[in-house]
């Protein structure tokens, strides 16, 4: 799709948007159901609030102003938006019809599908959100392993079991928090410090930003199956993403149990645990896990046709090259100004922009930036969620776009004066760190 994105000589007009968030004021506390598209993480002031419309890597505002977007809806739009080949497949299948009384022949196609692609899928299971999937993996663990405890490194969503370890934990009974513990990304030693004869699983995703150090993914596997614990992959982010079968295939590790989401179906709301059939076995009966859209057969039809369409076209390989690109080309134009204070880091599918503490206010820094990069059409959260749909075009357009603003951030940190710099108001710490979260070891 042609760029039709250009450096604007203002800021966008937001008013519809700010009209609408005004009505929700009083009326949907956080104004948000998904954190990262709340108010907190786009600048008050400057950034749009509320999305229309998108085609391919691009959006429209309430507004009608259009952006190149490098969030994807936070992660599923993998494809990109209103992509013809899933969208033809939800349009068949709406015409026979949407959620059924009995059981629906695509959860058995996909099923095998997903069986075929993904290497730990001896058994299947589907529901509707990331943590649906990662709350049936803990439970199921505990009841294979007869344990209790639960060790995790990441964000797995907002279930009690989880957000107990965080300081976001109010409304979750003591007894629950008390079992559950954090380890630290990469470090080996912190997890063979929690991990105990009480361990039922440790759950974590296989990578976030930072790179796999020292055969990390073996050694926590090792470490498991000494301890009789089950291993779990949280492969919400890097399902169908780093490589068709997931992080599991990228680097040859296969878990005990995975979880996926997000890319897997383009936009459609399903979920997926996949794992071994002696564990899995215990959902039959013991274990509880249904829901009423578990079924639902626009997102089985749609994650059918989505599944095939990265196989065919290689879409890792794509998202790998065009993230490239742009973690290449931002990380030129910082060094050639000397702003050793801000790196674009992660795998290239999905890569992230850090701003030193040294520097200054992290979260000034990065406003400013999301600011100007919103100016020229851009729709930046501080991270590059690649989809198929990135063109050259996209990346290159995106690629002028830092040569004009990473200049503006060097100018205003130079000046030490960055927040003077700022239209609107300072984002908010993303809930979600990449290690070292809340770190709680075993007491
Ligand atoms: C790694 C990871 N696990 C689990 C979840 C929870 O998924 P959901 O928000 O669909 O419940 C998320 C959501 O962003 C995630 O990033």
């Amino acid at each position: 799709m042609p760029n039709k994105v250009t450096f604007n000589e203002k800021y966008p007009e937001i008013k519809k948007s700010n009209e609408i968030f005004k009505r929700s004021e009083g009326l949907i506390p956080a104004f948000t159901q998904t954190l990262a598209k709340g108010p907190t993480q786009w600048s008050k002031g400057v950034a749009p609030k509320y999305l229309v419309k998108g085609k391919g890597s691009h959006v429209w505002d309430a507004d009608g102003n259009e952006y190149i977007d490098y969030n994807m809806g936070i992660g599923p739009l993998v494809l990109g938006y209103a992509y013809d080949r899933v969208d033809n497949a939800i349009k068949k299948q709406l015409e026979d019809g949407i959620t059924f009384s009995l059981m629906h022949p695509l959860e058995v196609e996909l099923s095998e599908k997903i069986r075929d692609v993904i290497q730990n899928a001896e058994n299947v299971r589907f529901s509707k959100t990331g943590c649906d999937v990662t709350s049936a993996a803990v439970r199921v663990s505990r009841a294979f392993t007869k344990r209790e405890k639960v060790l995790c490194c990441g964000y797995h969503g907002w279930h009690d079991w989880y957000i107990s370890v965080t300081d976001r934990n109010a409304g979750i009974p003591k007894a629950i928090e008390d079992l559950t513990y954090t380890f630290n990304y990469n470090d080996i030693e912190s997890l063979k410090q929690s991990i105990d004869s009480d361990t039922a699983c440790v759950i974590l995703e296989p990578f976030v930003f930072e790179a796999v150090k020292d055969n990390f993914l073996t050694e926590v596997q090792d470490v498991c199956k000494k301890n009789g614990t089950l291993l779990i992959f949280d492969e919400m982010w890097t399902g169908f993403r780093i490589a068709l079968g997931g992080a599991q295939e990228y680097f040859g590790v296969t878990p005990d149990l995975a979880c996926f989401s997000k890319a897997i179906a383009n936009g459609m709301p399903i979920s997926v645990l996949t794992g071994r059939a002696d564990v899995m076995k215990l959902l039959e009966k013991d274990v509880f896990f249904f829901t009423t859209f578990g079924g639902e057969a626009l997102s089985l039809a749609a994650s059918l046709a989505t599944i095939d369409e990265i196989r065919e076209k290689n879409v890792p390989l794509q998202l790998a090259r065009q993230g490239k690109k742009l973690k290449d080309g931002y990380n030129k134009i910082a060094n050639s100004l000397g702003m050793d204070y801000t790196k674009c880091l992660g795998y290239d599918c999905r890569t992230l922009m850090t701003y030193d503490a040294k520097a200054g206010n992290p979260l000034e820094m990065k406003t400013l930036v999301q600011q100007e990069m919103i100016k020229r059409g851009v729709l930046w959260g501080g991270s590059h969620n690649m989809c198929f749909s990135h063109s050259d075009e996209d990346i290159e357009y995106t690629l002028k776009a830092y040569e004009d603003v990473l200049p503006i951030l060097k100018k205003a940190v130079d000046e030490k004066d960055v927040k003077n710099y700022l239209k609107g108001e300072v984002l908010e710490a993303v809930f979600r760190k990449t290690s070292n979260f809340n770190f709680k070891p075993k007491k």
